[in-house]
């Protein structure tokens, strides 16, 4: 497949880009670098993308702009970022996307575990996770020509909690959140959010980026079993959904 990477040249993007280079052409594109350019938050500039690149079946995103703060101090504009780079710059996306990709494309988005999994201080982040969640489990029931739309929604990462200086124990390394992504692109399901992470819920530390590990059979070109992607039904706060994991809201 020749896949469309954007964000490529970010922390999760490059290892997804290492992650889907062995079986097939990747293209990459960065806002400020990269073998090709795009704003996200400019639709002109997705449609010129498009345009750059020729064919391609399928497109992931590992990019998007929301910034974050104390919520007594967000200004407007804060909310704004987020809202039109993130939420809209990847619905945009999608849109053009639509159009272009082949029967049987895909498109997987970038969203965060920060949609349902609440913290102090990231109002306009939780926001846009929850809106860009809630568009691809909607809009997949309208993608013509049999095209999928997934999102992959991380947690924390390790590499970027280690820039940050912090704890890195709760963090996932960017090569595992990136199986996730290629599951998305090879797999089979839509209106799937991919969540991956490590975070503590109901008393005790739960995460399903195991689940991804079990897939790294795909790595091979197997497909595997639904039964594969979800083996932590047991967790009480946790359902199936769309072949997926995801927490209970
Ligand atoms: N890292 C985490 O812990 C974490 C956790 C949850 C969710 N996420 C989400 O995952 C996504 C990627 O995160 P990351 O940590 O890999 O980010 P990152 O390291 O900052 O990389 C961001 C990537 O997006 C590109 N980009 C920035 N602004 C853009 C724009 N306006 N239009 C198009 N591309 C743009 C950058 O290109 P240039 O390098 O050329 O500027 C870069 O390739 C984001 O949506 C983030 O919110 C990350």
């Amino acid at each position: 497949m020749k896949v469309l990477v954007i964000g490529a040249t970010g922390t999760i993007g490059k290892a997804v880009v290492n992650a889907l280079v062995a079986r097939h052409q990747v293209v990459s594109a960065g806002h400020r670098q990269g073998e090709f350019r795009v704003d996200l938050a400019e639709l002109a500039s997705i449609e010129n993308l498009f345009g750059s690149v020729g064919h391609v079946d399928a497109v992931v995103s590992a990019a998007g702009a929301a910034r974050s703060g104390p919520f007594a101090d967000l200004t407007d504009q804060d909310f704004r970022v987020g809202l039109l780079n993130k939420l809209l710059g990847q619905i945009n996306l999608t849109r053009v996307a639509a159009k272009v990709l082949p029967s049987g494309g895909s498109v997987t988005l970038a969203a965060g575990l920060a949609s349902r999994h609440f913290a102090p201080g990231i109002v306009p982040v939780c926001v846009v996770n929850a809106g860009l969640e809630a568009f691809v489990q909607g809009a997949r029931l309208e993608m013509p020509r049999g095209i999928r739309l997934n999102a992959v929604s991380p947690g924390w990462v390790l590499e970027t909690r280690l820039a940050f200086g912090m704890d890195s124990s709760a963090g996932t390394p960017a090569a595992e959140l990136a199986l996730a992504y290629v599951r998305s692109v090879e797999g089979t399901e839509t209106g799937t959010v991919f969540d991956v992470g490590r975070f503590r819920s109901c008393g005790s530390v739960w995460t399903n980026h195991h689940a991804i590990r079990r897939n790294r059979s795909l790595r091979l070109g197997q497909r595997a079993r639904s039964d594969a992607v979800c083996p932590i039904r047991r967790h009480p706060r946790v359902r199936r959904h769309g072949g997926a994991c995801i927490s209970e809201t």
